[in-house]
């Protein structure tokens, strides 16, 4: 059993109208959560690790704790570095054994993001890991880049073409409307489903069959998940997801990749605030942070079933 890169995962998951999870690691507790959610659905998964995640955890500790996860549930799971804002750091998680890297020069002038892409894929190519790009900017804070409201801006479905012909990257983080964080809408949530289906159909004109779209920002923010919080001692306030219904529609179309991160933040926090709360003599880190992992795994299991649809992928 070993790594795998994703693209299996997303010639499967497209032609099944489905997508595949990936969810944001930063330490052994979050990645059992996943892989048991996943294993209980015999679902593929994403495992992704930001740079500051790196930073935390240390890429030889996410390493190995991923790889016990292959061998201990058997799972297709592709480890994927999120956000690479450097060919360095790409290069250095390739060196350590990730299966796929992202590079994030949506915030580059175009030229200069199609220049690093290529460059990124040209190396990841030759050692056979795939490489995701982004193109347009999502609002929010991912990764030390914060994009104001203002300077957000949707794909261009032409460039998206062009892009993805003078780069050769795998698959391609839209901007339809989605945002990172907790915060993702002040009135009605609403993302430009038109604009998806026209970059597909467009790089399916060029001869890009299937090709596969990731959704960065794609969390819920499940209001029971807030309200726990709320309830044992957070103060977090307007905060608001993806609809499930619309994220169902995106994994149905050519989004094949649906990243998650603020879910599984929400979902420690509420189980660590709530533990402690409601125990509050005790001081066995296993009790608190082992009721996080068991909501992981409910998460995750709803995620597949209601979200994703990627129950039985490893079939
Ligand atoms: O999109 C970014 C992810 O939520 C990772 O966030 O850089 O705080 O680990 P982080
Ligand atoms: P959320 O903040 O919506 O969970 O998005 C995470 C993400 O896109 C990681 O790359
Ligand atoms: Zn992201």
């Amino acid at each position: 059993m070993a790594l795998v890169t994703t693209k299996k995962m997303f010639e499967k998951a497209f032609k099944g109208h489905y997508s595949i999870g990936a969810f944001n690691i930063n330490n052994m507790e979050i990645i059992q959560g996943i892989v048991e959610g996943c294993k209980k659905h015999n679902s593929a998964v994403i495992l992704q690790v930001s740079k500051s995640a790196l930073k935390y955890a240390h890429p030889l500790y996410i390493k190995n704790m991923v790889e016990a996860a292959v061998e201990e549930t058997g799972l297709d799971i592709a480890l994927h570095l999120d956000h690479g804002p450097s060919f360095e750091v790409c290069k250095e998680c390739i060196e350590y054994g990730f299966t796929s890297v992202m590079f994030d020069g949506s915030h580059l002038d175009y030229e200069e993001n199609i220049a690093k892409t290529k460059e990124i894929v040209d190396y990841a190519h030759a050692k056979g890991i795939v490489v995701e790009a982004e193109l347009g900017k999502l609002e929010g804070v991912e990764d030390e880049v914060k994009v104001a409201a203002g300077n957000a801006s949707y794909t261009d479905p032409d460039q998206a073409v062009d892009f993805v012909k003078r780069t050769g990257v795998d698959s391609l983080a839209v901007a339809i409307g989605t945002s990172h964080g907790a915060y993702k809408f002040k009135g009605e949530a609403k993302l430009d489903f038109e604009r998806l289906q026209t970059i597909t159909d467009k790089l399916e004109s060029a001869g890009y069959h299937n090709y596969p779209i990731v959704l960065h920002g794609a969390s819920s923010v499940d209001q029971k998940s807030v309200a726990t919080c709320n309830e044992f001692g957070g103060n977090i306030k307007g905060a608001k997801g993806i609809p499930v219904e619309m994220l169902r529609k995106a994994s149905s179309m050519a989004v094949c990749k649906i990243n998650m991160d603020t879910d599984i933040r929400l979902a420690v926090t509420a189980a660590v605030r709530k533990s402690l709360s409601e125990k509050p003599d005790a001081f066995d880190p296993r009790g608190y942070l082992g009721a996080a992992r068991e909501d992981i795994v409910t998460l995750v299991e709803k995620k597949i079933t209601d979200v994703l649809g990627s129950e039985d992928s490893m079939k």
